[in-house]
């Protein structure tokens, strides 16, 4: 059976833990609780009949500001990173998240770990808004992201397809 560790990272509040939450358990809570240091979540998912076991590293959005401790990073297979569309200027915030991993961990030949983007909370995008899936798979592509969606913790809108896209991509490279 194969085992991954995926790490869920980005600004505080941008919804890691009840994106980690909604793909576990399929539950959301409007209620904030920050993360202190690390929390985790299992989820098995099955591709092409194999159980995949994936272990969710929640981590705390505020730990940024002295980059992320190289111990969360060991061994990581792959990354989520999370930000909150509904804040201007997110998006480069996700790129730093970013950086910060791949300056603690990559892969055995040298090159980086998957990372998907998740720009969250697109519920709370008005009708009229130009943020779009494309717009967001563009600047996830564009900065070497395996894929970017625009997703929801509280609806679950992507969720399982952004962990799904980046199961495969890690599969892909084992
Ligand atoms: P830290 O642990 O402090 O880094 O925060 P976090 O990124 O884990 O954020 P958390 O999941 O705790 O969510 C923060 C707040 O945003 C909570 O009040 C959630 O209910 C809300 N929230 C999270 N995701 C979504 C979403 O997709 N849509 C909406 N509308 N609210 C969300
Ligand atoms: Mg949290």
């Amino acid at each position: 059976m194969s085992f991954y560790k995926v790490l869920v990272i980005g600004d505080v509040g941008v919804g890691k833990t009840s994106m980690v939450n909604r793909i576990v358990y399929n539950t959301f809570s409007e209620k904030y609780k920050a993360t202190i240091g690390c929390e985790f979540g299992l989820k098995i998912i099955e591709i092409n009949g194999e159980s995949i076991r994936i272990q969710l590293w929640d981590l705390a959005g505020q730990d940024r500001l002295g980059g992320i401790s190289r111990l969360y990073c060991r061994d990581a297979n792959g990354a989520i990173v999370v930000n909150d569309v509904t804040r201007e200027g997110n998006l480069k915030q996700a790129c730093a998240w970013k950086n910060s991993v791949d300056e603690n961990v990559c892969m055995a030949d040298g090159t980086p770990i998957p990372m998907v983007l998740c720009a969250n909370k697109s519920d709370m995008l008005p009708p009229e808004s130009s943020i779009t899936d494309e717009t967001i798979q563009r600047f996830a592509l564009e900065n070497k992201f395996v894929a970017g969606f625009l997703t929801s913790s509280k609806t679950g809108l992507n969720t399982n397809e952004a962990l799904l896209q980046l199961v495969e991509k890690i599969m892909s490279k084992h």
